[in-house]
């Protein structure tokens, strides 16, 4: 990066599909202390705000979720200022009344994934313990919900998302036992997406399109991929909508001080390299 990198103050993690968003957009090569990002950085202008946008699976959905470099992604967008980050993602659903199509804004998280890189404070250094009880930027939820409700679709404002280390879906006991402990949706990317995001201080929502019930739920059998890629698709023009609408309306760039959630000051009195 040099002087003259273009900066960002939005952040959108997603497919591919989310390229035609910008009128105009610079790719940007990011190199971070974790490797290299998902891909390069696509930075534009989106009806007037400047966004920041990381394909999360990079190009040609070549890294399936247990392999994407979340360090290395969200490392990239806050080291080019991004300090609120939209966060789409497909899931199953726990709940028979959340049907495909619908959008589930959660506030909660339950970490079920194992072996990944889930800390960028994992080399000496400062000791570093965030704060993670409200999982999700209460700003950026508020935000999200509004968008979903003004594009007039169904909309669950809260809920648990619980993540899987995938790449394979749940069992059925697995999914009886999720829908047991009363969460809401089950999904494959929020963690450690969403803690390594409070790790960087940035806030940080997650939008997500259930695209089935899971394995058991409602009496349904198995969830197929084909499933779920048929279902996003269909959905994704709606999506690309609300994420539009949800930028445009993100706070304003500020300062830490002056934001009114406390995702900004999870890291008070640690300066990272590029501030
Ligand atoms: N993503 C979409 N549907 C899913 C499911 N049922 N389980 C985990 N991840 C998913």
């Amino acid at each position: 990066m040099t002087s003259t990198t273009p900066r960002a103050d939005l952040g959108l993690i997603g497919g591919s599909g989310f390229y035609e968003f910008f009128d105009a957009a610079e790719r940007v090569s990011v190199s971070t202390p974790f490797g290299d990002p998902s891909d390069d950085l696509l930075i534009g202008d989106v009806d007037g705000r400047r966004v920041a946008f990381i394909a999360r699976h990079g190009q040609g959905h070549r890294f399936p979720p247990h392999q994407v470099n979340y360090r290395a992604n969200l490392w990239a967008l806050r080291s080019v200022g991004v300090r609120q980050v939209l966060a789409p993602c497909a899931v199953g659903s726990l709940k028979p009344e959340l049907g495909p199509g619908t959008i589930v804004v959660p506030d909660q998280v339950v970490d079920r994934t194992w072996g990944r890189e889930h800390t960028v404070y994992a080399e000496e250094g400062p000791v570093v313990h965030v704060g993670f009880a409200d999982t999700y930027c209460p700003r950026g939820r508020a935000v999200a919900v509004e968008s979903v409700s003004a594009a007039g679709k169904s909309v669950a404002d809260a809920g648990t998302l619980v993540v899987i280390n995938g790449p394979r879906f749940s069992s059925k006991a697995e999914s009886a036992w999720h829908q047991q402990a009363g969460w809401t949706i089950v999904g494959m990317t929020g963690m450690p997406e969403a803690s390594i995001a409070r790790e960087l201080a940035m806030c940080f929502t997650t939008i997500a399109l259930v695209t089935d019930h899971d394995a058991g739920v409602d009496g349904g059998d198995a969830v197929t991929h084909e499933e779920v890629l048929a279902v996003f698709a269909r959905n994704v023009d709606g999506l690309k909508q609300v994420l539009r609408s949800a930028l445009v309306a993100m706070p304003a760039e500020e300062s830490d001080a002056a934001a009114t959630c406390g995702c900004r000051r999870a890291l008070d009195g640690i300066t990272l390299p590029f501030e």
